[in-house]
């Protein structure tokens, strides 16, 4: 890469198996998962703002790599300038981002991941749009349509808001549109709620020693349900559009939909949100995302990369056990910390290591 973050130029091969990237704060290793990050996803888990992506004074900056999946190489490229972003797939730019996203999966745990179980809803809901998206890359051009013609129904609402009497014929063209795409996304997420609780449910099971059952609902703003198919999903959307149209003008804006939907976790029954412990929350967290690792193998046919950024240190000794034999041999993985000791395994010892000072990387064995 050059001229990203704090990296003027580094160039580096990775271990196929367990990397180690080990550092004092603020000298890069959050830049360097990040990087990784933004290849898979063309844009960061720390910011919406790619600007911040650039180093200071550069006029652009530039992300490469080459992954290997199911014997192939794949060249994949980001650039990201003050006028705009580019992103290549075998050095030819793509233009859609469901034509670039998928070529590499990533799964990011994380500190600030504990906020899926706490955060608020958009949380949540990123979560499963960003995961729906890397194994399903036809869901990112869903979801890109509704929240195109979400923006334009509140402006209408808005508009109706100050003008009641107005011509309401846009209002029920756009709520057409919103309601195709609705449905077609809503479809797609109750799969993968299936498709994750058939894994999250075991695996949490596994960490917490049989102690606790994980459950996972999806709280819905309109009254669909999971045996429904597209068809049921679309009409109980109509029909609720057509209940609420009065208070929608009234508040002026959209008021149901797949962005006001959320999840909900249950550990033994109870709302983990509310009254889990925070390790219970940790907990449940880490299983999402070691469930999201083997969703992905099962949908796409590879393991994903697993960037682990300072989250090792925070888990308890049965817990980084469990998660470092969990991925051994099977998973390429990225751990990030301030320093080794405390984590012992035997899954680092045959790691490769990267010390990162300053914006500069060394490789010691
Ligand atoms: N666009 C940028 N250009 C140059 N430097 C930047 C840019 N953005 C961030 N930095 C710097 O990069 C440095 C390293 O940040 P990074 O988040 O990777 O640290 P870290 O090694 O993960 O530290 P910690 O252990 O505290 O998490 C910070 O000092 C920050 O000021
Ligand atoms: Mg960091």
């Amino acid at each position: 890469m050059r001229s990203y973050r704090n990296y003027d130029q580094l160039s580096l091969t990775f271990d196929h198996t367990i990397n180690v990237i080990i550092g004092e704060n603020a000298q890069g290793k959050t830049n360097l998962m990040e990087a990784i990050y933004v290849l898979a996803f063309t844009k960061s888990h720390r910011t919406p703002r790619d600007k911040e992506l650039i180093q200071w004074d550069a006029e652009y900056g530039k992300i490469k790599g080459s992954i290997f999946k199911r014997n192939r190489k794949f060249p994949l490229e980001i650039i990201v300038s003050n006028k705009g972003k580019k992103a290549k797939l075998n050095h030819i730019e793509q233009k859609r981002l469901s034509d670039y996203i998928g070529a590499l999966n990533v799964v990011m745990f994380a500190p600030e991941d504990l906020n899926l179980v706490k955060g608020s809803p958009q949380v949540r809901r990123r979560f499963i749009d960003m995961e729906i998206g890397q194994i399903q890359p036809t869901y990112i051009y869903h979801l890109g349509q509704y929240q195109k013609i979400l923006r334009q129904r509140n402006h209408l609402l808005k508009e109706l808001q100050r003008k009641p009497s107005a011509d309401r014929t846009m209002l029920g063209v756009l709520t057409d549109q919103l309601v195709e795409h609705a449905a077609t996304i809503i479809e797609r997420r109750f799969k993968f709620m299936q498709l994750l609780r058939s894994w999250a449910t075991p695996i949490h099971e596994g960490i917490s020693r049989n102690l606790e059952k994980l459950e996972i609902a999806y709280d819905a703003s309109v009254k669909v349900s999971e045996d429904m198919n597209l068809e049921t999903i679309r009409n109980t959307y109509k029909e609720k559009f057509s209940e609420i149209e009065s208070k929608e003008i009234d508040r002026g804006t959209t008021l149901a939909g797949p962005h006001r939907d959320d999840l909900v976790f249950y550990v033994n029954g109870k709302d983990v949100q509310t009254y889990g412990s925070q390790g219970q929350q940790r907990t449940t967290a880490l299983s999402l995302k070691l469930a999201e690792i083997e969703l992905i193998h099962s949908e796409v046919g590879e393991y994903p990369i697993l960037l682990l950024d300072d989250v090792l240190s925070e888990l308890d000794d049965y817990r980084q056990s469990h998660l470092l034999h969990t991925i051994q041999g099977k998973v390429q993985t990225f751990v990030s910390t301030t320093s080794i000791d405390g984590i012992e395994h035997e899954a680092l010892e045959k790691a490769e290591i990267f010390h990162v000072k300053e914006g500069t990387i060394e490789v010691r064995k």
